[in-house]
């Protein structure tokens, strides 16, 4: 495995111009207008598969995105690793706060600016070019299947039936996924765990037209603050959710456990620094690492309504809107948590307003035990690159189709991530490093080999 670093370094340029072709097509899931580009985004990953050394690879229309299959089957008597990943992105806005086009793939500094650089574009780049090294090399020690799919930043709507429908095709022994993070490239790691996630969108209504805020204002309801007063109610004075049942389903860590995430090494200090904040806050008697990654949470993505031009117009709105997403732990189930929302939301509306909740999209929370060979596997193919063992860690993100391979196609995932917090993945100049993307390279074809040695 150890000629893995020199085919990469005799390839090197190559791959990043490979890579750049795959994110030069803006694939941005939740937008109509690149409809076209999600379809030729998955006929560049059908093409990228097969040049890696696929025997097929096929493109499947779902009723949302296609979705991409590929295969190399050389043994039915081994085993069978599927690699998971996606070709989508989310949307760039806001534009002008890009250092460089984000669908024109620039390095500077050692990283490679551009959304899609990391999430997961760059990562699931990764897998096809240490699928390539270990074809060519004659060194594939297992069967491969890959599933690349156009719709997770949307919620996957169309995955959980694909799986049901394609259950023999997608066969495995395991699922391989590099769509997280890691600590840092000093304290490697792997997630071992991945919140579920209930998305709603609300809109209260006042009057049924826009006013004027001279002639009307003080007699009757404006939206906007009746909205900001009610989100301001569903959470308390110490960032604790109010939603009366919100809770009831999560479990508390137990305090031995509790004393094992304590050790995993954080920086809060350098946390803050790098976003600027002069503290962070959360949920009292909680740390950081807590609040993310073994608590729910609740946060508003978006809110707007009346007058956000340029300069000012007085008028008392008709109608507010936001949108909110609730970060829940494994055991919260997302479709309950939708329903204890919409009611609570419902009842804390004065008379004042009509209120209207709908679900956008959301999903079951994962653990991921680490008492199994795949676990094991994964730990060794970091050490042996990294030099140090990983430490197993939550992290606060979700993949919620991940659950639902566990539960449709009966497979454990393994989250074996080479992002970094600072990768901005979603935000503007969305970066990923050189050095992570190589490393990534580098350590996959050693989850193959450990895997397959597995008894
Ligand atoms: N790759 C991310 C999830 C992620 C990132 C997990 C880093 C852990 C660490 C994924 O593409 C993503 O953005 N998921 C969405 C959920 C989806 C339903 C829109 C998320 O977490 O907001
Ligand atoms: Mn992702
Ligand atoms: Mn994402």
């Amino acid at each position: 495995m150890e000629q893995v670093k020199t085919y990469i370094d005799q390839n090197k340029e190559r791959f990043l111009e490979e890579l750049f072709e795959l994110i030069r097509i803006p694939s941005v899931s939740s937008s109509q207008i690149h409809k076209p580009d999600m379809l030729k985004t998955a006929k560049a990953v059908k093409e990228a598969l097969i040049n890696a050394g696929a025997d097929k690879a096929e493109i499947h229309e779902t009723a949302g995105h296609p979705v991409v299959y590929g295969e190399k089957v050389i043994d039915a008597s081994k085993p069978t690793i599927l690699v998971y990943g996606h070709y989508d992105v989310q949307p760039a806005e806001p534009l002008e706060l890009w250092k460089s086009p984000p669908f024109e793939p620039e390095i500077r500094e050692g990283k490679i600016y551009a959304r899609g650089a990391d999430d997961d574009k760059g990562q699931l780049f990764m897998h096809v070019k240490a699928f390539e090294f270990l074809v060519s090399s004659g060194k594939l020690p297992c069967n491969v299947k890959f599933m690349i799919e156009g719709e997770e930043e949307i919620g996957s709507p169309s995955l959980k039936q694909f799986c049901k429908e394609n259950k023999e095709l997608l066969k495995s022994d395991v699922i391989l996924i590099s769509d997280t993070t890691m600590i840092s490239m000093d304290i490697p790691s792997i997630t071992t765990g991945l919140r579920g996630l209930s998305y709603l969108q609300v809109e209260v209504t006042g009057p049924n037209r826009d006013l004027h805020s001279g002639l009307y204002g003080g007699a009757v309801a404006n939206p906007v603050n009746v909205l900001s007063k009610m989100i301001a109610q569903l959470t308390d004075e110490n960032n604790h959710i109010t939603i009366p049942g919100f809770y009831d389903d999560v479990i508390e860590a137990s305090d031995e456990e509790r004393k094992e995430m304590a050790k995993a090494p954080f920086d809060l200090e350098a946390y803050e620094d790098a976003l600027d904040i002069e503290t962070v806050q959360g949920e009292k008697g909680y740390s950081t690492i807590e609040r993310t990654g073994i608590r729910p949470s609740l946060d508003v993505c978006g809110i707007w309504g009346g007058f956000t031009g340029e300069g000012a117009k007085t008028v008392l709105p008709s109608k507010a809107y936001a949108k909110i997403s609730m970060r829940l732990v494994p055991n919260q189930d997302s479709h309950k948590v939708d329903q204890l929302f919409e009611a609570y939301f419902k009842s804390i509306a004065p008379a004042s307003v009509k209120v209207e909740v709908k679900s956008l999209h959301g999903g079951q929370g994962y653990v991921a035990p680490i008492d199994t060979a795949a676990y094991q596997a994964a730990s060794k193919a970091v050490e042996a690159t990294f030099g140090t063992k990983p430490v197993p860690f939550r992290s606060g993100g979700s993949i919620p189709i991940v659950a639902d391979f566990e539960e449709v196609l009966g497979v454990k995932s393994i989250l074996l991530g080479f992002g970094l917090e600072s990768d901005a993945i979603h935000s503007p100049n969305e970066n990923y490093p050189l050095e992570n993307f190589y490393k990534g390279i580098e350590t996959i074809p050693y989850f193959y080999k450990y895997f397959s040695e597995m008894p």
